[in-house]
């Protein structure tokens, strides 16, 4: 399947800032493609919405987001690193639609709630407080998770894991995992009911 323009041009911030494509674990990867078409899914919804990113990185899943969602619908997305903040700034220097804001996510977004849809990519991703950002019938997804089949026996993510204890143990969420189609990958989403 054709990968969308705008995130072909954020695939090339990437590599212009040497943010890797794929989880390495050195640092900071930017959205799979399984990913990205999974929020392309839920932002293509958004009709006259908000939609909140923590953690641009350089665009990615902001590329995938705004290249879906409806002409009426904005995206915010916030980002912490200033040289990611200023490459994702050229990704979207054509869509008045999307705004990069340099800073931390929580704080920045806190002013602008409530969202459609918020991508939890970095900095606080598990806080209750996110919550409190969406509107009822909201989404919140985080990526960057390992199938539990994939997991070592003694990995500590099989009774320990901050983020699906934050979406399944979270009260007013209706969560669930869904396995990537690379089978090597998930993410959690939920739905914001009361
Ligand atoms: C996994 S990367 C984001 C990938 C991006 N969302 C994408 O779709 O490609 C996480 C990013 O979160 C940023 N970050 C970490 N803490 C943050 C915070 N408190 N506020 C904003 N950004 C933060 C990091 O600098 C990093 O670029």
């Amino acid at each position: 399947m054709d990968l969308p323009e705008l995130v072909l041009r954020a695939h090339a911030a990437a590599a212009d800032v040497a943010m890797p494509l794929t989880r390495d674990g050195t640092g900071p990867s930017c959205s799979l493609p399984g990913v990205g078409r999974f929020l392309a899914v839920l932002a293509a919804g958004c009709v006259g919405g908000t939609i909140g990113e923590l953690g641009t990185g350089v665009g990615v899943g902001a590329a995938w987001m705004a290249s879906a969602m409806p002409a009426d619908c904005t995206l915010v997305t916030v980002e912490l690193d200033q040289t990611r903040a200023t490459a994702a700034h050229r990704v979207f220097a054509d869509d008045p639609r999307v705004e990069v804001v340099r800073g931390d996510a929580l704080t920045v977004l806190s002013t602008r709630a409530p969202y459609d849809l918020l991508f939890a990519d970095g900095g606080t991703a598990e806080a209750p407080t996110l919550v409190d950002l969406l509107r009822i019938g909201g989404r919140i997804v985080s990526d960057d998770v390992t199938p539990l089949d994939l997991l070592p026996a003694d990995s500590p993510f099989r009774t320990n894991d901050a983020k699906r204890e934050f979406y399944f143990g979270e009260p007013r969420l209706i969560s669930t995992e869904v396995v990537l189609p690379d089978r090597q990958n998930s993410l959690l989403v939920g739905t914001r009911v009361r």
